[in-house]
């Protein structure tokens, strides 16, 4: 897709994340590489919902701010992400409210927050590391997602929200609420006894469905 293409997809994606109740106030950020390296990003402070193709900011693949607003504070995890997974072109962040409530619980296994319990949350999301909490904008937070987003299209920053990528923005956004919904399912389902789904079958969907 060429530039004012991939602005107007942040823009529609923006506002559809928004109207669905997954962005509010300025929280969140979407990102999305070009071919060429850079990144487009959503702007410090900006609301998702109320965006324009022309403010989308414009950085290098090394962070350096080229057109547009400010870029995010978190752009820096964006770019980590993108260093470490080749096949990300996007990647969405959002404090959507189940996501988040899942983030500031205390979790025994912080390698895998979400049990699994349905087929499109191993085939859209896969495992779910939770990370330490860290200040929004903090460069110490962009270094400890670059250690793990290599073998992760999900994050869950503690306190905070999830970082989601994809090979497309529609991707990024159909895993991001794949990740919503199911965070949904845990505290729906609570402290009842859980049928998980077995190693076997979760294997069978990896096979399948390869990310
Ligand atoms: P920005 O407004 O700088 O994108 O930050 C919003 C946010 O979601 C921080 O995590």
């Amino acid at each position: 897709m060429k530039e004012d293409e991939l602005r107007a997809e942040i823009v529609k994606f923006g506002a559809l994340l928004y109207g669905r109740g997954l962005a509010h106030g300025s929280a969140g950020n979407l990102s999305v590489r070009q071919e060429d390296g850079t990144i487009l990003v959503t702007p410090t402070n900006s609301s998702l919902g109320f965006l324009s193709p022309g403010q989308i900011s414009k950085v290098s693949a090394e962070g350096i701010h080229l057109v547009g607003d400010p870029p995010s504070k978190e752009a820096f995890f964006h770019l980590a992400v993108y260093q470490e997974r080749p096949e990300a072109s996007a990647i969405v962040h959002l404090h959507s409210t189940h996501a988040v409530a899942l983030s500031c619980l205390c979790h025994e296994d912080t390698s895998d927050v979400l049990p699994p319990l349905t087929a499109y949350q191993i085939m859209r999301i896969g495992r779910l590391p939770l990370l330490p909490y860290f200040r929004p904008g903090d460069r110490k937070l962009a270094d400890a997602v670059r250690q793990i987003a290599g073998g992760h299209k999900a994050m869950l920053l503690a306190n905070h929200g999830p970082i989601v990528s994809g090979k497309s923005l529609q991707d990024a956004v159909h895993a991001y609420e794949e990740l919503e919904e199911t965070a949904k399912l845990v505290f729906l389902i609570g402290d009842r006894p859980v049928s998980r789904l077995t190693c076997e079958a979760i294997a069978d969907l990896n096979e399948a469905f390869p990310n």
